[in-house]
């Protein structure tokens, strides 16, 4: 009897957590499919950078790493404009990705860099 009720209990739990999650979930997705169509390909599958086109572009590697702290350190408007507007040798994406992609993109390199550490 005591069971059942502990049973009911974490189902409903579960599924608490599991609204609460769901629409997070979908937004991850999505920002991971953005990223590995067009950003994966300068800063790398793990978001660490992708070292060959480091060389190509003359950069350091670390400049195209988005895991490091000082890249996580900046505030969010800051990363948001370097995605839409470019910076240095990164090309724009305001016009390629909705605001809603630009975020949801920035919140998959979050997850990268969390990942790594
Ligand atoms: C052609 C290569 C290239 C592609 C593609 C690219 N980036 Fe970048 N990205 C760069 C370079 C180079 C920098 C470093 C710019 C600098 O600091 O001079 C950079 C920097 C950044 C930064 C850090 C900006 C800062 O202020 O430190 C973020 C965030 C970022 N890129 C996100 C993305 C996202 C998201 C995508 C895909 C939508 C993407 N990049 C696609 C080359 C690229």
């Amino acid at each position: 009897m005591q069971r059942g009720t502990y049973g009911v209990g974490a189902m409903l739990l579960w599924m608490i957590v599991n609204s609460v999650l769901a629409p997070t979930e979908v937004t991850a997705a999505s920002g991971q499919e953005i990223y590995q169509k067009r950003c994966q390909s300068c800063h790398g599958p793990d978001g660490k950078g992708n070292p060959k086109l480091a060389e190509m572009l003359k950069l350091k590697a670390e400049t195209l790493d988005l895991t490091t702290p000082a890249v996580l350190g900046k505030p969010e408007a800051e990363l948001l404009k370097a995605i839409a507007d470019g910076k240095g040798k990164m090309p724009p994406f305001g016009k390629t990705l909705g605001e809603q992609d630009q975020r949801a993109v920035l919140t998959y390199i979050r997850q990268l860099a969390k990942g790594s550490r």
